[in-house]
């Protein structure tokens, strides 16, 4: 049995590529696998660990690669098989571990099991989708929306029923209560993991079973105005259903027959039901997502508050995770602002448990605005209007200040920001002082001090905009200091238990000065003290 700290996924730190967006290799504006080949050495230099790719596989790209039509290749807009053992053969030697995305609970539309479903209702496939009769008016079976805008049922006239689709009608539901479904998602698994692969991040997991019944779900009593109108009902009957976790026990025997991979949840649920994705003897997902940054109020009493929520909901020996941003949420330096960005790194990289962040976040890309005319995203032109978009997050990453941001030599598939010509990797890793330098900075510190990797997490009392907790282990400590408002904050060290040696600014500019008798924070400051 492996220490807790031999273990790469506790240990190591993830980087998500939005391959779309990362760089582009031969021209068409879309990123490419070549491509991210081609950065490999700007992630060694920024020191991440582990690196997930959000869907590269044959897709009519209706959500940009969500909807997959053939599981076991590779779409030629992102290359060839060749490009991608390319890929695994280097991302290997440069150290890095490789995780793809599953999409298990719905295909693409164009799936060849889906066209044989659809063909009739006595098709052998019929059941790998979730079909149902009409209701009495003719009308769809229940009253479950799509995430997406509308009913999530669409009626196909050929066989007069309707098929299930928690997303766009392009994206059928795959039957989970099928056993040939889980053997043929078992087998795509067991296919990418025999190449080498370490994990997956599974897309939707608490998804996959939904009611046996199909009972109306009941109305959101909290829902707002202004909200996308699928908020308007819950999901109690289609989705976090307790027979779900036996799925993903049986996902995970699958990644347990391989040595060292790791098994991710994509799960938006409230922290007491995350963590039951841990699994009946912690043979769930190893790591349930924890999305709780993305959505709380940017306070240091409601994160504290958080953290505090997590750590003590943690069943025993499961591990923790962060997630500072994704492909679907606005990015961090817009969420809360370029000052408190800084902020936010520190936080990530120094709370207990694997960080993950989103590309861009290191160089304090934030949220693009885009002009009506190029929408790409499908949430955002069915539902429109109400800034629920996420082609602002996906915009190509800003290597540099020439055309295009260096991201590529044709017009690329979303808009850069003016300001690319500034923020961008070349200048910011000019710049001892940048965000892309603490992050830098903050990864080299989790990686030489053990306390940062695997130690307890120990809240300090606090109040205000000041957010207090060390990091301990084996004798071992450093206390972090993040001052969550923009207003200088002082506070007496002593008793704290702060005295120490700074490590560590968010500024960058006070390494190895002392705190004796005072800590004192600027506005937006953070730092690590080693005590
Ligand atoms: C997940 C993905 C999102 C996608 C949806 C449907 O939430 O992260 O991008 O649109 O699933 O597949």
């Amino acid at each position: 049995m492996k220490q807790s700290d031999e273990i790469w996924w506790r240990h190591g730190v993830f980087y998500q590529i939005y391959p779309r967006s990362f760089q582009d290799s031969n021209a068409d504006g879309v990123g490419d696998i070549r491509g991210i080949i081609d950065r490999l050495p700007y992630l060694q230099a920024l020191g991440i660990d582990a690196i997930w790719l959000s869907p590269v596989f044959p897709s009519p790209m209706a959500d940009f690669g969500y909807d997959i039509a053939d599981y076991t290749g590779i779409d030629p807009l992102f290359g060839m098989m060749a490009d991608f053992d390319d890929l695994m053969s280097a991302a290997h030697a440069s150290g890095f571990k490789v995780i793809l995305d599953l999409v298990p609970n719905h295909t693409s539309d164009q799936h060849p099991w889906f066209v044989e479903s659809r063909g009739s209702r006595d098709n052998a496939r019929r059941d790998w989708y979730i079909w149902h009769e009409p209701a009495a008016d003719g009308g769809p079976p229940n009253n479950w929306l799509s995430e997406f805008g509308g009913s999530s049922w669409t009626f196909d006239a050929a066989t007069s029923q309707y098929y299930y689709h928690a997303f766009l009608a392009q994206q059928p539901d795959l039957n989970w209560r099928n056993p040939a479904v889980r053997h043929a998602i078992h087998d795509v698994m067991r296919f990418w993991l025999g190449k080498g692969v370490d994990g997956f991040r599974v897309d939707v997991i608490w998804h996959l079973i939904k009611d046996a019944e199909f009972r109306d779900n009941p109305p959101n009593p909290h829902f707002r105005e202004g909200r996308p109108p699928h908020e308007k009902i819950l999901t109690r009957y289609s989705t976090d259903q307790p027979e779900v976790h036996e799925v993903i026990a049986e996902m995970r025997r699958v990644i347990d027959e391989f040595d060292d991979r790791v098994l991710i949840g994509e799960i938006y649920l409230p922290l007491h039901r995350l963590v039951a994705y841990y699994g009946n003897d912690l043979g769930g997902a190893h790591l349930p997502f924890n999305f709780a940054l993305l959505s709380t109020l940017w306070s240091a009493r409601s994160i504290e508050k958080i953290i505090a929520d997590y750590e003590a909901a943690l069943p025993a020996g499961a591990w923790p995770n962060w997630v500072l941003g994704n492909h679907d949420r606005p990015r961090v330096a817009s969420r809360v602002g370029p000052d408190q960005a800084r902020v936010a790194a520190m936080l990530l990289l120094t709370l207990r448990g694997t960080p993950t962040f989103y590309y861009g976040d290191e160089i304090g890309m934030h949220q693009v605005a885009i002009a009506p005319e190029r929408v790409r995203d499908p949430f955002e032109k069915n539902v429109p209007g109400i800034g629920v978009g996420r082609d602002g997050c996906r915009t190509p990453m800003q290597w540099d200040a020439t055309a295009h941001g260096g991201f590529s030599r044709a017009m690329p598939w979303l808009p850069l920001p003016d300001d690319f010509v500034h923020e961008n990797v070349v200048n910011l890793e000019a710049d001892a002082r940048s965000i892309l330098s603490l992050y830098k900075a903050l990864i080299t510190l989790r990686r030489k001090l053990l306390p940062l990797r695997s130690g307890d997490y120990v809240p300090i009392a606090a109040q205000g905009d000041l957010l207090l907790y060390r990091r301990q282990s084996e004798g071992q400590a450093v206390v972090i200091a993040l001052n969550l408002g923009d207003q200088p904050v002082s506070i007496a060290s002593g008793a704290a238990g702060l005295n120490g040696d700074i490590l560590l600014s968010t500024f960058l500019d006070r390494e190895a000065e002392k705190v004796d008798g005072t800590l004192d924070l600027r506005g937006n400051e953070g730092v690590m003290i080693g005590v």
